[in-house]
């Protein structure tokens, strides 16, 4: 099976989760849009819900496919948000924002009564840390802001190197839907994510990371021998 098919059968798993009425969080990259795709799907066939999508592109997906959009700030809570991942592991720590939409996907994410995380086989890692870790950082000193960084990283011994995120097309940074810019950290380990986290937290200039801790309730992983859940409360 191809990621891209192990990537649709994650996405399709996660539809179990969803019932009628339910106010759903949009993650971003290509294995959401599989499962906004699905979702679309069912909105079509007459499921109720509503989508608070993570990214500007999200919510283009969305509106083509036919899912009705909540405006966050009238909610108290998300009953559900579906999301990919960079990596993951199997106590379900996770970097993420590999397509810039960290912040968004960070507010949704903590808003909502359960995280899904989908993924296809490759995401799965017994220790995070390989993928370079993003970082949203302000535009007014990104320069300040990423040597602070490499700082941070020293400290704790850590090898890597810290770049600003090249736009698409060039020239200049990427620009996160937020107006900021990512710093990519990519580092040849990361023994302690949680006092790293806490650090790079307390940088001013710094909007969001990329390491969402603790903030999954269970991952859907797709693979050539179909899809296993992990996560203490799988039960659709
Ligand atoms: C975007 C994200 C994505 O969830 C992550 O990059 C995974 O993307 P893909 O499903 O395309 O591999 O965090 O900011």
């Amino acid at each position: 099976m191809s990621n891209a098919l192990s990537k649709a059968a994650a996405a399709r798993k996660a539809l179990d989760f969803i019932r009628p009425g339910m106010v759903v969080g949009l993650g971003t990259g290509s294995t959401a849009a599989f499962f906004i795709r699905a979702l679309g799907e069912k909105v079509k066939a007459g499921l109720e819900i509503e989508g608070v999508p993570t990214s500007e592109a999200t919510a283009a997906l969305a509106r083509e496919v036919g899912i009705k959009l909540a405006d966050i700030n009238r909610l108290d809570a998300i009953d559900v948000t579906v999301d990919g991942a960079d990596e993951i592991d199997h106590d379900l720590q996770m970097i993420k924002g590999g397509g810039g939409a960290l912040l968004r996907e960070r507010i949704v994410a903590s808003a909502s009564h359960r995280v899904i995380i989908i993924a296809d086989d490759s995401k799965l890692v017994d220790a995070i840390g390989k993928f370079p870790l993003p970082v949203e950082v302000t535009l007014f000193g990104a320069g300040l802001t990423a040597r602070r960084l490499a700082e941070v990283f020293s400290h704790y011994g850590i090898k890597g190197e810290v770049r600003m995120r090249p736009g698409t097309p060039g020239p200049g940074p990427f620009l996160t839907d937020n107006r900021n810019v990512i710093v990519d950290c990519a580092l040849e380990s990361l023994p302690e994510p949680g006092r790293v986290a806490h650090q790079i937290e307390h940088i001013p200039g710094v909007v969001t990371h990329g390491l969402f801790l603790g903030m999954a309730d269970i991952a859907i992983i797709g693979s050539e021998s179909g899809t296993r859940i992990i996560g203490g409360q799988a039960q659709a």
